[in-house]
């Protein structure tokens, strides 16, 4: 059983367009991967620049965290449909709203149940963590719009490098530094990290602009970036 995270950043272009071709690659990959090798996995989807763009509005207009929290939930969710509509008969047709709703499904349903977001307070990688943990996931991967995890925020430090392999008491470290507010959660938020680590989940952090790494990632080939207990 595989945890799959897609990250928001992937789903859209500099002009805020959503790239249709990526996901008709990704519905392809994970119809070969998980239907074909019955091979069972969950997966999440994280709010991108949807998600960003409302927040910003919302936040603008004085609504409070939680409620700008709600905007990116939903624009997750909304994140999650797209997938939903493009692997049609082998996905669940509706995101769950919470890690109950997604359990009791998970026991009837062999089909690919796809998340949003679940509450406000925690990223979509908090909603990850929680389903690995909850099925006892073999790997949780971290599809996102980097090659793994640096030394530092590429984005900020062209001297950031890339790590192969990573304790996660040093994510950790890594994470405390960052402040986190809605719709920013960068790479992986404390909720999250605090579930991977209490029950060792195997988290692999790769890069989602091309699907091909989802495979590589599943075959076990060394790609991104391995978190070790
Ligand atoms: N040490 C680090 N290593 C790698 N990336 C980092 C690090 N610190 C911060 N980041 C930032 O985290 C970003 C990825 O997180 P971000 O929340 O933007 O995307 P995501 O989680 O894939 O998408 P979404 O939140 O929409 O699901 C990277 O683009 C990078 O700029
Ligand atoms: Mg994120």
């Amino acid at each position: 059983m595989f945890v799959v995270k897609i990250g928001g950043s992937i789903l859209f272009d500099k002009e805020y367009q959503l790239k249709q071709k990526l996901l008709s690659n990704y519905a392809k990959t994970i119809r070969n991967i998980f239907s074909e090798s019955k091979k069972k996995c969950a997966i999440v989807v994280g709010g991108g620049k949807l998600a960003r763009k409302y927040i910003a509005v919302t936040r603008a207009l004085g609504a409070n965290e939680a409620y700008n929290d709600i905007m990116g939930i939903e624009a997750a969710k909304l994140n999650a449909r797209l997938f939903i509509g493009a692997l049609g008969d082998i996905a669940y047709p509706e995101p769950p709203n919470n890690l109950q709703e997604f359990h009791a499904l998970f026991n009837v349903t062999d089909k690919i149940i796809i998340c949003g977001g679940f509450q406000p307070g925690q990223s979509t990688n908090a909603v990850a963590a929680s389903i690995a943990e909850i099925v006892t996931a073999e790997k949780l991967l971290n599809l996102t719009d980097v090659d793994g995890v640096y030394t530092a925020d590429p984005d900020k430090d062209p001297n950031a490098k890339l790590m192969k392999e990573l304790a996660i008491s040093d994510l950790i470290s890594l994470i405390a530094k960052q402040t986190t507010k809605a719709g920013q959660y960068p790479l992986f938020d404390k909720t999250a990290v605090q579930i991977v680590q209490r029950s060792k989940i195997v988290l692999q952090f790769i890069n989602g602009s091309d699907p091909e790494n989802l495979m590589k990632a599943i075959t076990g080939k060394p790609i991104g970036t391995l978190i070790t207990h």
